[in-house]
């Protein structure tokens, strides 16, 4: 994306479209005269009528014609009363700009930033939240028709029109715009068929990643798991013809490889649910069972583009669950590479296994705090539905601060209990130390506490995402598919974490 060094004004912009905020209060809006003299139309009775709308959300696009400009159509984004417009909703409008901007497959966009800031939204971070939004809202879904849907036209040019600093304004578009790339980029894999995406070709993807920004990276093969004792994702994947995976990406910003925290991800290329077969239409979807993994690797690219002062770790468990004459089966006893022993009661609770080794393997390559994303159970969408990530945590304090930042991002977050009675179920078991499946019953947190089992004293925080990593349908911010959630959360975290010290 090209963006203009040089603060424009309403004449000199270099630009397609024009994009213009405005409200019920529009009055106090800095140069709002310049414009209406500029628009050279009865703009404020245009406002009262109802021809363009101010209502918070809508858009509004209209050509335009001035000799003396270059602008050539005028989109009004509706922000309803600036008073009370929350960060949130400005970067949902600014998703509905960015869906329209590719319907007018616009390549350069003049933003009047001016008319987009509030008293509690300065010019500095509405830059960001547009960046945000015009990048998320824009992004399609990749298909295979015949006649591809690839877009002919994309946002290639920006311009600024305000009076704040040039060079904050253009380095927070660029912070917007990498946000925004990176949950494109999880997107993509968690919308990729489970035939395009195996294990194999995540782990290229992640290896791809590691030489772009630097990253160290290792990706263990089937032979290199036996080796290591890696049980619980041997068994997942022993159905299956694709090999399995554990990928660990290592970003280190101080010269010790200490206080470094772990992103760990499920990447379940498809998930069948094994001998415990899920339902003909409970299969469909399921190519989204790596969208933890999709979100790591999302983060990650932040990461690689900002740089910041906290060693982070990525570690990916990833594998499909098939069926054939060697998968494992209800009953099975399998061994962790912790040690730990698993009896099998149900063989479509396979993330929790692969993330039993996955945090395992991070603990041992230095992680001192955890985060495990996962689309992990259908228990998550029956308690909290389709639009809040579920949370567990051993860590009060860790998770709180993490709490602030997914606040920051909009990204909802609700945390439930694991009480010694949910663990007591989990370690229930004749044969082994732990069961997999001890129950239907508020089951999101018997899945995250299997997990738990192998973190120890870490500070630690479960996140599971099987609502809210693929979307049902079309929202503000994006097309009906994977969502990208916490990928902004994460980067965002560690971001913080650097500014303050969380122990
Ligand atoms: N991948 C699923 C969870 C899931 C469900 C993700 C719906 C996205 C949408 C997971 O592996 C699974 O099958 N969980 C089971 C666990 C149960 C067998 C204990 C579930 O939630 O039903
Ligand atoms: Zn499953
Ligand atoms: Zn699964």
């Amino acid at each position: 994306m090209l963006i203009s060094k040089e603060l424009q004004n309403f004449e000199s912009a270099n630009a397609d479209v024009l994009v213009v905020g405005v409200s019920k209060n529009q009055n106090n809006v800095t140069n709002w005269n310049q414009f209406v003299d500029f628009f050279g139309q009865p703009i404020e009775q245009w406002m009262k009528d109802g021809d363009i709308q101010t209502d918070v959300k809508a858009i509004t696009k209209i050509p335009f014609f001035s000799s003396k400009a270059k602008i050539k159509r005028i989109v009004f984004v509706g922000l309803g009363n600036r008073k009370s417009l929350t960060p949130d909703t400005l970067r949902e409008a600014f998703g509905l700009t960015g869906k329209t901007l590719r319907k007018l497959k616009t390549s350069s966009i003049a933003l009047w930033v001016d008319s987009f800031e509030t008293d509690d939204i300065p010019s500095s971070d509405a830059v960001i939240i547009a960046a945000e939004g015009i990048r998320l809202g824009a992004y399609t879904v990749e298909n295979y028709k015949t006649t591809s849907n690839a877009v002919d036209v994309s946002l290639e040019q920006v311009s600024f029109i305000s009076n704040a600093n040039i060079d904050e304004l253009v380095a927070g578009f660029e912070v917007g715009e990498i946000y925004a790339t990176a949950v494109n980029e999880a997107r993509s894999l968690i919308n990729k068929p489970g035939n395009m995406l195996t294990s194999t070709k995540l782990a290229d993807y992640a290896l791809e990643l590691a030489k772009q920004y630097n990253f160290e990276i290792e990706i263990l093969d089937k032979a290199q798991l036996e080796e290591l004792g890696m049980g619980a994702i041997l068994a997942v994947n022993k159905g299956s013809k694709e090999e399995p995976r554990m990928i660990t990406l290592k970003y280190q910003a101080t010269d010790k490889w200490e206080d470094v925290i772990g992103f760990v991800g499920k990447g379940v290329t498809f998930d069948t649910g094994g001998y415990s077969i899920k339902s003909k239409s409970g299969l469909v979807g399921m190519k989204g069972d790596m969208g933890g993994a999709a979100t790591v690797l999302g983060a990650m690219r932040i990461i690689g583009e900002l740089r910041p002062n906290k060693n982070v770790i990525g570690v990916i468990g990833s594998t499909d669950n098939m069926i054939s004459g060697d998968a494992f089966k209800p009953d099975d006893v399998i061994t962790t590479f912790s040690g730990k022993t698993v009896e099998i009661l149900n063989t479509d609770a396979e993330g929790r296994l692969v993330l039993a080794d996955a945090i395992a393997y991070a603990k041992q390559q230095g992680a001192n705090y955890l985060i495990d994303l996962a689309t992990l159970t259908g228990g998550v969408i029956t308690a909290l539905g389709y639009d809040k990530t579920g949370a567990l945590t051993n860590n009060k304090a860790f998770f709180e601060s993490f709490l602030e930042a997914s606040v920051e991002t909009g990204e909802f977050v609700w945390q439930l209990p694991l009480t010694e009675n949910d663990k007591k179920r989990i370690r229930k078991s004749d044969v082994a130390d732990l069961n997999n499946s001890p129950g239907s019953d508020g089951h999101m947190i018997f899945g995250g506490g299997f997990i738990g089992e192998f973190v120890g004293d870490t500070p630690w925080i479960h996140l599971d995402i099987a609502g809210t990593s693929d979307a049902m349908s079309a929202y503000d911010l994006g097309p009906k598919g994977g969502t990208g959630v916490m990928v902004r959360t994460l980067a965002t975290f560690v971001e913080r974490m650097t500014q303050e010290d969380i122990k």
